[in-house]
This record gives structure tokens, sequence and C-alpha cells, in this order.
């Protein structure tokens, strides 16, 4: 039987990405004479948000992606929000718009999202590009961080994802949706599981690659895990002792699988990556 246990390591991947992201834009530099710009918008007083597009600009910073960041007063108004997406859109050196969830309660957060240009959506969360992706035309679209994320890791531990049972456990627009998706245009037989399904532990084990995207400290046990399988935690949680921990009960279930991401240093690192990555691509497509 093939080694069981290895750690994928997202760290080490994510830079290997950040390193393909900084060439490809020191080429379109060469080539054009400007490197992509991103727009962050943080409309909320999160204090969790403002730590994580402080870090989204510091990795544009290290890969050459022009960043500015917006960050409005909480209370701005509705009306307000969008005139600024609007700006954006009309700005011929913006390529990437993201604007950082969640929104206060008095934002209409899919119509903000629907506002957004498809074409510098680098969130991928547009109708239009999640309707892409859906469809399985995935050239044109811009596709969720995340997703992208766990799918490079799949790829880098060696994962065989051609007529593989996938399970993925959540249906988020952000991760769940989007990674079936992806994991069926690679030709997996792909089953989504959510809070109502039945039986879950047991169709959990029947996977040969698990997606674990609930938000439930520690909620795959080891006896969900099938021997071999690859897994992929995109939990990121605090357990009762405030630590950082994923969906998976990291210890029981590398025991049984091939090879699976730890939490913290799994798929956390892979996002930034892939932002920047998508950001890249947006430039590529609107500029050349
Ligand atoms: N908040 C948490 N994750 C994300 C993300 O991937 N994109 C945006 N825009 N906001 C988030």
């Amino acid at each position: 039987m093939a080694k069981l246990g290895d750690i994928i390591d997202g760290r080490e991947i994510s830079k290997k990405v950040r390193a393909e992201v900084k060439a490809k834009v020191d080429a379109l530099k060469a080539k054009i004479g400007t490197t992509p710009h991103l727009v962050v918008v943080l409309a909320s007083d999160d204090p969790a948000s403002a730590v994580y597009v402080r870090n989204k600009g510091k990795a544009a910073d290290e890969v050459g992606i022009r960043n500015t960041q917006h960050t409005l007063p909480a209370d701005t108004s509705a009306e307000d929000l969008l005139a600024l997406v609007e700006k954006l859109n009309a700005d011929p050196d913006v390529d990437g718009i993201l604007v950082q969830l969640p929104l206060p309660a008095h934002h209409d957060t899919e119509a903000v999202i629907r506002a957004i240009d498809p074409t510098k959506d680098v969130d991928g969360l547009h109708p239009n590009n999640a309707g892409r992706l859906a469809r399985g035309d995935e050239s044109d679209a811009l596709i969720p961080c995340t997703p992208r994320g766990c799918i490079r890791l799949l790829e880098e531990s060696g994962a065989q994802l051609e007529g593989a049972n996938a399970v993925v456990l959540g249906r988020s627009r952000l991760v769940g949706r989007p990674v079936a998706d992806l994991l069926t245009n690679r030709n997996a037989t792909v089953t989504v599981c959510h809070s109502r399904t039945k039986e879950l532990p047991a169709i959990a084990a029947r996977a040969d690659v698990l997606v674990a995207a609930i938000g439930r400290p520690y909620f795959v046990k080891g006896s969900f895990v099938k021997f071999g399988a690859t897994v992929i935690d995109v939990g990121i949680n605090r357990n009762d002792e405030g630590k950082l921990c994923g969906d998976v009960a990291f210890t029981a279930a590398r025991e049984r699988a091939r090879a699976i991401t730890p939490v913290p240093r799994g798929v956390g690192p892979m996002t930034i990556a892939f932002l920047l990555d998508n950001t890249l691509i947006a430039a590529t497509r609107r500029r050349s």
C-alpha cells in the first residue's frame, strides 16, 4: 500500500505559486510597461477583515502587483459603496476589484457582487463567472481563489482526480460549490454533502478525495476517511481552547489518509496566492 499520512504543505506550495505569478508579472511589465492593479475595498470595522486586507496588500507588493486599499467607514451607505464599485469598474487602470466580505448588515451583499465588472471580479463570485465555471467553461472565467488553491494542492500531492470519487462537505458559493465544479470539470465523480445530508459519514468514507469546507471544528472524524484518501481541510475555526483548527480531526484522519493538509499552513496560504494569480489573469486579458 502507498505510504500514508503525507502532509501537503500549503505554505511551500503557495510560495511556488507566488514565484510563478511574480515571473509572469515581470514578463507582462516587460511587454506592456505596466503591472496589474488590484483594488481592495474594506467597508466594515471587522478586525479580522482588516488583517486579511493588510495581508493581501503585502502579498501583492511582494510579487509586484500594484494595490490600492479603499477603507470606508462602517456606516458608509449602500449607495456610496455601489458608487465606488462603479467608479472602479470604469477606471481602465484597475484590473481587479475585491470587496472584502462580510459587509455590514445594511448592505445587500449580492447586489454589490453583481455590481462588480465580471472581468475585474478577482473573487470569482459574480454570476457570470460562477455560471461559466458551472457550465464547464473555465477558460474565460475568473474562478474563486480558495477552490483554485484546493485543486492545486490536490495536483501537487499527486492525487488522481480523473475518475476519482470526490466528496465535498459544504455548498457555499465561495468554496463548496466552486470546488465541486472544478472537480467535475476534471472528471471526478462528485458528491456534495451539507447540513441536511443523510448518512454523511458513510458517504465521506467512500471518497478518494475529501474536501471539508463546513466551518465546524473537528467535524470530520478519522472514521470518515477512507484508507488512502487525499484530504483537503478548508476550515479555519477556533477550538474550545481558542486555538486555530480545521474541520478535520487531523491526527486521526492522517492515520488513514494518503495525504492531508494541516491547519494552519494548508489551504490558507493558497487563497492569497490565487488572488494574486487571478489579478494577473484579469490584467493579462484586459491589457493585451
Ligand atoms: N472574506 C473571507 N474570505 C473572503 C474572500 O475570499 N473574498 C472576500 N471578498 N471576502 C472574504
